[in-house]
Formats: C-alpha cells, sequence, structure tokens
C-alpha cells in the first residue's frame, strides 16, 4: 500500500507533485503599506501575457490587483499589447526602471522561457511575490539560482500550471489516490503535437535550445509536472533519445518567413499570418523593433531542437514511465496510462483531430481479473480544458480546494524542468542522467 494515498502526509509534502504550503499572493500586510489591490507587474507582453495573464485579469480581477507596469524589451510590442489588455499603466523596456518607478508587489513572468530565471531573481531580491510561466528555468545553474533566491528572501514562487486544474487532470488524480488500481507500477504516455500546433514551435524562439530549452523542457514540462503530481513521486534517474526528422535542415526549401517565401503555393507548412488581427498588431507590427517574425519558416536551418523524443523516467516511489513526445502528428491530445498493481488506468485525449470525435477525453479504470468501467467528466469550456479559468480563480479568488489542487510551487517548477534537461543532457551526452547530479534542493 504506496500509492500517493498512501503515503503519510510529511513524506507526500515533500514530493514535487505536491502543492506548495497556501501561498497568500494576495493577503495585505499592512505594515508594508500594501492597499485593497495588490500592485501587478508583467514582464514579456506576448500572447500569454497580454491575453491569460493581462485582458483577462483586467477584466475580471480588477477588485484585487491594481496593474502598474508593464515590460518588455520590445518598445513597440508593449505599447501595443497594454492597448489590447485596456489597462492605464507605464509601458517599461527596463525592468529595473519598471520595478523602481511602480514598486510592484506581485511579478507575472511571461518572457522567452530563457529570461525567466533572471526576472524571477530580481523580483525576489526586490521583496516581490513571483508567479512565472512554465518552463520555471531552462538549465540546472538557472535552477539552482531561482531555488536559492527564494531561500534566501523568504518570499513565493508560484509555477503557473495550469494543465493541473482542468478536470480531467483532477479526476486521474482523484482515482490514483482512491487507490482503485493500487501502487503504481509503470506508466505509458505519450504525447502527440500535430502539423500546426507542433510546427508552431519551429517557426519562432522555441526553436533554438538556447531560448526554450528545446521541447523536453519548454512543453514537455507541462506533462512531467503532471506525472509528478499524479504519482506524488520525484524524478529520479533519465534516459533518452531524440531527433530532428521533419522540421529544419529536413525542409527541401526555406526562406526567413512565410509572408515573403516564394514556395507558398507548395509549402504544407505555410502560415498566412495575415489572417489575424491580433498577431498582426502583436507581432508583425512590431516586427521592425527586434526581427521577431511569429510567422518564422519551420525549415530554417538554425532550428536545433528535436521533434520527435523518447525518455526512460525512475521516479522515487519506484514507477517508470515511459514518455514519448511526437511535434508533427496528423492528431493532438496523448496516450496516458497507469499501470498499477490491481489495474489500470487507461486515457485516450483527442484534442484536434482529422475527424470528428465525440468525447475529448475518454478514460477507463480497468480491474485485474476483473471489469472495465468508464470514467464520466464534467463538460467545460474554456483555454487548456478548462485550466486557465480555474487557475486563475485559485490564486485570485482564494477559493478552497483539497489540499492536492493547492497552487504548484518552485519545486514542483524544478523538478518538471529537470526531467526534461535531464532528457535532453541524455541525448547529448548518451547515458542516464541522475536528477540529484543536477540539483541541490
Ligand atoms: N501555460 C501555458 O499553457 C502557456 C501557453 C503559452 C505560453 N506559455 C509561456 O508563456 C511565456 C510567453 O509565451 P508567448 O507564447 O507569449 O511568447 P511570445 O514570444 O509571444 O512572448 C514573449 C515576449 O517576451 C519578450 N521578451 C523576449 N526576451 C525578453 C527579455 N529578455 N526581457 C523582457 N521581455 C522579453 C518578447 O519580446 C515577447 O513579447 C513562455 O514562457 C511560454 O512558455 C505558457
Amino acid at each position: 500500500m504506496s500509492d500517493s494515498q498512501n503515503l503519510s502526509r510529511r513524506e507526500f509534502v515533500k514530493t514535487a507533485g505536491s502543492a506548495a504550503a497556501a501561498v497568500p499572493l494576495l493577503s495585505l500586510n499592512p505594515s508594508l503599506g500594501q492597499t485593497a489591490r495588490r500592485r501587478y507587474a508583467m514582464v514579456g507582453t506576448g500572447d500569454r501575457g497580454s491575453g491569460m495573464w493581462g485582458r483577462a485579469l483586467a477584466e475580471r480581477y480588477a477588485d484585487v490587483l491594481e496593474f502598474v507596469g508593464l515590460c518588455d524589451i520590445n518598445p513597440k510590442r508593449v505599447v501595443a499589447a497594454k492597448e489590447m489588455m485596456g489597462v492605464n499603466c507605464p509601458a517599461f523596456t527596463n525592468f529595473d526602471e519598471m520595478c523602481e518607478k511602480t514598486k510592484p508587489e506581485l511579478l507575472m513572468v511571461t518572457t522567452v522561457d530563457a529570461f525567466h530565471s533572471q526576472y524571477i531573481i530580481k523580483a525576489l531580491d526586490r521583496g516581490i511575490d513571483v508567479m512565472t510561466e512554465k518552463p520555471m528555468v531552462i538549465d540546472e545553474k538557472q535552477c539552482q539560482a531561482v531555488l536559492d533566491a527564494e531561500k534566501r528572501n523568504n518570499r513565493k514562487i508560484i509555477v503557473t500550471f495550469n494543465y493541473r486544474y482542468a478536470p480531467k487532470h483532477q479526476k486521474i488524480k482523484e482515482v490514483l489516490m482512491s487507490g482503485e488500481i493500487g501502487r503504481v507500477l509503470s506508466v505509458d504516455f505519450s504525447w502527440y503535437l500535430d502539423v500546426y500546433h507542433g510546427a508552431d514551435y519551429f517557426r519562432r524562439w522555441h526553436r533554438l535550445k538556447s531560448k526554450g530549452g528545446s521541447l523536453w523542457v519548454h512543453k514537455a514540462t507541462h506533462h512531467f509536472d503532471l506525472i509528478n503530481w499524479w504519482l506524488g513521486a520525484d524524478p529520479v534517474e533519465v534516459s533518452a533519445n531524440a531527433g530532428l526528422n521533419v522540421y529544419g535542415k529536413n525542409g527541401a526549401f526555406r526562406s526567413t518567413n512565410c509572408r515573403p517565401c516564394t514556395h507558398k503555393s507548395n509549402c504544407s507548412f505555410y502560415y498566412d499570418i495575415t489572417k489575424n488581427p491580433t498577431r498582426m498588431k502583436l507581432y508583425a507590427g512590431c516586427e521592425d523593433a527586434d526581427g521577431y517574425h511569429r510567422d518564422g519558416c519551420v525549415f530554417k536551418e538554425d532550428i536545433d531542437i528535436y521533434d520527435t523524443m523518447n525518455a526512460l523516467v525512475k521516479y522515487s516511489n519506484g514507477a517508470t514511465m515511459s514518455y514519448s513526445l511526437n511535434a508533427a502528428m496528423p492528431i493532438e491530445g496523448y496516450r496516458l496510462a497507469f499501470n498499477g498493481e490491481k489495474g489500470r488506468l487507461d486515457i485516450r485525449d483527442y484534442e484536434r483531430q482529422p475527424w470528428q470525435v465525440e468525447e475529448e477525453t475518454v478514460i477507463h479504470l480497468i480491474k485485474n481479473f476483473g471489469k472495465r468501467e468508464a470514467i464520466t467528466l464534467p463538460k467545460i469550456a474554456g483555454g487548456h480544458g478548462g485550466g486557465d479559468d480555474r487557475l486563475r480563480d485559485l490564486i485570485f479568488r482564494k477559493i478552497q480546494v483539497p489540499d492536492y489542487m493547492r497552487l504548484p510551487d518552485s519545486r514542483a517548477g524544478a523538478m518538471s524542468c529537470l526531467t526534461g534537461i535531464a532528457a535532453r543532457t541524455s541525448v547529448e551526452q548518451k547515458r542516464p542522467v541522475k536528477i540529484a547530479e543536477m540539483i541541490r534542493l
């Protein structure tokens, strides 16, 4: 009896999959002059920042948050984003100047991944609480520096792992905790990105390991966090293989980006950004300031990340996982199974498919020597399977949730990133990589 439900409370909170103790991001400290609304600033005002953590917050949480500053290295994008968010705070291209002038109490970090750590650390050193988009960091040095800064300043980091808050993912957690399949022995997890969504990572900065840490980190951090949380366990060792088989140098032709490309008519990956007014304003209208093409060519020669990835991961509770991530598929979604001592929890998630699907997620509980039972799920609308809305409410509305749904902390951010960093290192160094060789917790 050693699945996550049966661990003692003390053992359970030690693992990455557990939640931070209540993180009082919105509790006020009058002795610090904190007023009724927390002073909120953002660095990185692209799509994610201006939407999920910008316009949506300004519209729905104005009673608890006051936007005091926005910062981005692109002077045009930060102004365009401010207009799109409908907020009335100053815009900056210098982070320190923003902090000096606007004195934020809470910072949202939504920059390119490689720069998360520098802003997280600067904010913590100024006594500012931090929310950061995933991945928290892209390498082990950044990881150590962020964890050290949090400890040194006694502040809090929340890593906004929205996937945990999709009701289907909560349901999986609850079935595992119920003990129905007993101790989890192994996990089969295959994530599929289709030729539209997958290709999008190869158009932009994500195509470079130095910017996004490769999809092992940028994308798989979501999946590794889910697994750590579902299992209530830490990753211990990773062995991986990967290749670049479709994008980058594999293309027969290439351009800088799609708009001026002479191969539009014969390229299956042609993306017409001119049909998206928001992206035209936020990216095409600002590209002369930094050369960032939102419709970049997926066949650029400099692409150094992988589109085909496989890993074997060992966990602290003895479970193992066979994981794969493929980024040029005709289907979008995942196959997942937990193989337990008493049975199997079997999940097929259908996001966009080239055929009509009746149900997005199909979950079956299959007992050894027993029957198959379908697990029904509530129908929830909203971004990332309903996870985005629930996460925002949890942060800003102090809704009551069971312990296992509390906000993910820096340890969860670290353990999920480190799984991907270990996988990347394993591919590069052709050896199994232990998490403990990369970090002091
Ligand atoms: N949780 C999710 O489901 C989810 C979804 C999308 C994106 N994200 C995360 O959100 C973040 C932003 O993603 P995005 O899609 O908006 O990317 P984006 O490229 O659209 O936006 C990134 C912004 O950061 C700015 N920037 C780059 N370097 C900077 C620096 N050194 N200092 C300040 N600003 C800098 C860019 O100019 C750009 O405006 C990423 O970390 C990404 O992983 C999370």
